[in-house]
């Protein structure tokens, strides 16, 4: 055997390797081709996915929230056909009227006929696709390089910071007071060991409890606590004027000190004023109110009691 014909035996082995390994990709291509309005779904959340660093748990969830529009449209569906057994054949015709009307508004129109159906489908189906992408970059299957898995954690933790400061400074996302009594800290860059929000937030009824916060000179931990302490004081006082425990009491001792601890205590009895007490209103005082006796206006919910 000469060199030249055991090179071309060897490109061909090669060849016929790299011929099957495609074929086995070949049905899960025609599938995503034939199930197009799916398969859209499906990339344009797993590329969110990427680009924004989610967890696949959201991809999930927003699939889930849609599923209560898919639950009324087969119901509605159901009211007009008069059985469940018309609603395949609907979807089917509407998908096959894609195929057939081939224009942007003929495929607009068919994609929105199966929209209800495909979104959640295309979601989950994104979530699975983005969490096994994550496994297998973690699990060093998935990479060319053996540093891949620091590259991808690397790239995803600056991608969900960017997420994260974006939904900071998005008006009204971060409120002082969420719902339930919780108090949003800041945009969640990542949750390990529970459950991933978009924003974090403590439960104010934390706050009278132990609590650290750590982190390096400059980081913002005392700008962290003059927004917990604003936010503790409005929902504890809330609580209060409810009938639920007694109204707060809030003292602070700067054992730092340092050259800006005045500018820093006067932006926390402003902010605290603002939001707690300083933003009563005059009005009738609610009897029992513990405030009542006080000098200061009168606490919102006074008035209207
Ligand atoms: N959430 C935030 N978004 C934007 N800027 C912030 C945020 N939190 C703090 N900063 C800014 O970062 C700087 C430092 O904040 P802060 O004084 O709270 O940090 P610190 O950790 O308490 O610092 P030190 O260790 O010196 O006490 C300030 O200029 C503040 O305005
Ligand atoms: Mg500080």
């Amino acid at each position: 055997m000469t060199v030249w014909s055991w090179l071309r035996l060897a490109v061909c082995l090669w060849l016929l390797r790299k011929a099957f390994r495609l074929a086995r990709w070949l049905p899960l291509l025609a599938v995503a081709i034939a199930a197009w309005p799916v398969t859209i779904v499906a990339a344009a959340g797993y590329i969110a996915a990427w680009l924004r660093g989610w967890p696949p748990a959201r991809l999930y969830r927003t699939a889930v929230g849609f599923l209560p529009f898919t639950a009324l449209w087969l119901g509605l569906e159901w009211d007009r056909q008069g059985s469940w057994t018309g609603i395949g054949p609907a979807v089917a015709g509407a998908w096959g009227r894609g195929w057939s009307d081939r224009n942007v508004p003929g495929e607009t129109r068919a994609f929105l006929l199966v929209s209800l159906a495909a979104i959640p489908a295309g979601l989950a189906l994104a979530g699975l696709a983005w969490s096994w992408r994550n496994y297998a970059v973690n699990s060093g299957i998935g990479g060319w390089l053996a540093s891949a898995p620091v590259t991808f954690d690397a790239r995803q933790w600056k991608r969900q910071v960017r997420a994260a400061t974006g939904r900071c400074a998005a008006p009204g996302s971060v409120p002082l007071l969420a719902r339930g009594g919780r108090i949003p800290v800041g945009g969640t860059i990542r949750a390990i060991g529970h459950r991933w929000h978009p924003v974090f937030g403590v439960p104010y009824t934390a706050c009278a409890r132990h609590m650290v916060v750590v982190g390096a000179t400059g980081s913002g931990k005392t700008n962290l606590m003059m927004r917990l302490w604003a936010g503790w004081f409005t929902a504890a006082l809330a609580a209060a004027h409810a009938g639920r425990g007694r109204p707060p009491l809030l003292v602070v001792l700067d054992c730092k000190g340092g050259r800006d601890a005045r500018v820093k205590a006067d932006r926390t009895r402003r902010l605290l004023y603002a939001a707690g007490p300083g933003g009563w209103r005059s009005g009738p005082t609610r009897p029992g109110c513990p405030y009542g006796s006080c000098r200061r206006p009168t606490w919102p919910s006074c008035s209207t009691r």
